[in-house]
């Protein structure tokens, strides 16, 4: 799986870089600064899940290329949004300065902005593509505006911040996990499987492991924030407890919290199994999802 992941993150990659590039790139600055936040590492999971989605509903990699690539525009934007001073207030991301230490927070915001913008762009260049049903793009878009918007990531990131320092229910932390990062992650998985034409029930079963690995995925991050490795994750760890964040750790411990992950994992499995399609790689990225290190 290691080095299948490894390889269709170069080829997530090579394609991010034709998809963020244009003729002229003026104002440089810009193009610089997203393009640096872009290319500064990350292991690329949400475009790969829409690139393993489409395949196991029929279509190409490539067919579905412009769509994995906005999932990776979206989440570095969020990414870069997330580490502002006005909200996590880091310095480091993938191993090097965030992108307002290096091009102050206006162009940073911007940068962010600029990836957002980028990325519907890029959702509706697949109705360019003659395999893909028109109606199938607008309900990919409309899926993947429903999980970066206030229902999914942004409502999440609002209740991430406004939770700092209060005690939260145990029913809270698992919604603002879900929405945070879930969302995100689940609409990688469905646009996929609706790009390929996959009927209704099935685009359900895929969204809904996605949103079980999505939850999954910010379970183990919140732990890797307490024992990770600050050099193998390039960027500050340690700092979920300093802010009084609502994790998962502080309110179920280290082992509650793997144990949920797991339950997690296994739940989005199953989910799998009931599907009538080559699932294998899905089944496995969800195992990779729990034992990562970074
Ligand atoms: C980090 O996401 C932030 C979360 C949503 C948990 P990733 O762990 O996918 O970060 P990169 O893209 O690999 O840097
Ligand atoms: C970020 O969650 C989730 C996003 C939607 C960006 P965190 O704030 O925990 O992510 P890290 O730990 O900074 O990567
Ligand atoms: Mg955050
Ligand atoms: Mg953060
Ligand atoms: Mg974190």
């Amino acid at each position: 799986m290691e080095a299948k992941l490894h390889k269709l993150s170069l080829l997530v990659e090579k394609n991010l870089a034709r998809y963020i590039s244009d003729k002229n790139e003026y104002p440089p600055v810009i193009y610089k600064a997203a393009k640096y936040s872009l290319f500064a590492g990350g292991k690329r999971l949400r475009p790969i899940l829409t690139l393993l989605a489409a395949k196991a509903c029929g279509l190409s990699y490539s067919d579905v290329m412009p769509a994995a690539c906005a999932m990776e525009m979206i989440h570095t934007y969020s990414l870069i949004h997330d580490d502002l001073p006005a909200m996590d207030d880091d310095n480091y991301r993938r191993g090097k300065l965030t992108c307002h230490k290096k091009f102050g927070e206006a162009i940073a915001i911007l940068a962010g902005d600029a990836l957002l913008t980028r990325a519907f762009e890029c959702v509706l260049m697949c109705s360019k593509n003659r395999k893909i049903k028109p109606k199938n793009v607008i309900n990919a878009a409309l899926e993947i505006a429903d999980g970066a918007g206030m229902k999914g990531m942004i409502g999440g990131q609002v209740l991430d911040i406004t939770s700092e320092g209060k005690k939260i229910s145990p029913g809270m932390v698992d919604y603002l996990h879900k929405c945070k990062t879930g969302a995100l992650i689940r609409a990688s998985v469905a646009a996929g499987a609706i790009l390929s034409d996959a009927d209704k029930k099935t685009v359900r079963l895929f969204s809904r492991y996605g949103e079980k690995i999505g939850h999954a995925f910010q379970i183990v991050d919140d732990i890797l924030d307490v024992i990770g490795d600050e050099k193998e994750m390039g960027k500050k760890l340690r700092k979920d407890a300093a802010a009084k964040k609502a994790t998962y750790p502080s309110i179920y411990g280290l082992a509650g919290s793997e144990k949920k992950a797991e339950k997690l994992v296994l739940e989005a499995r199953d989910i799998l199994a009931g599907i009538n399609r080559n699932t294998d790689d899905l089944n496995e990225i969800a195992g990779f999802f729990m034992k990562r290190t970074h």
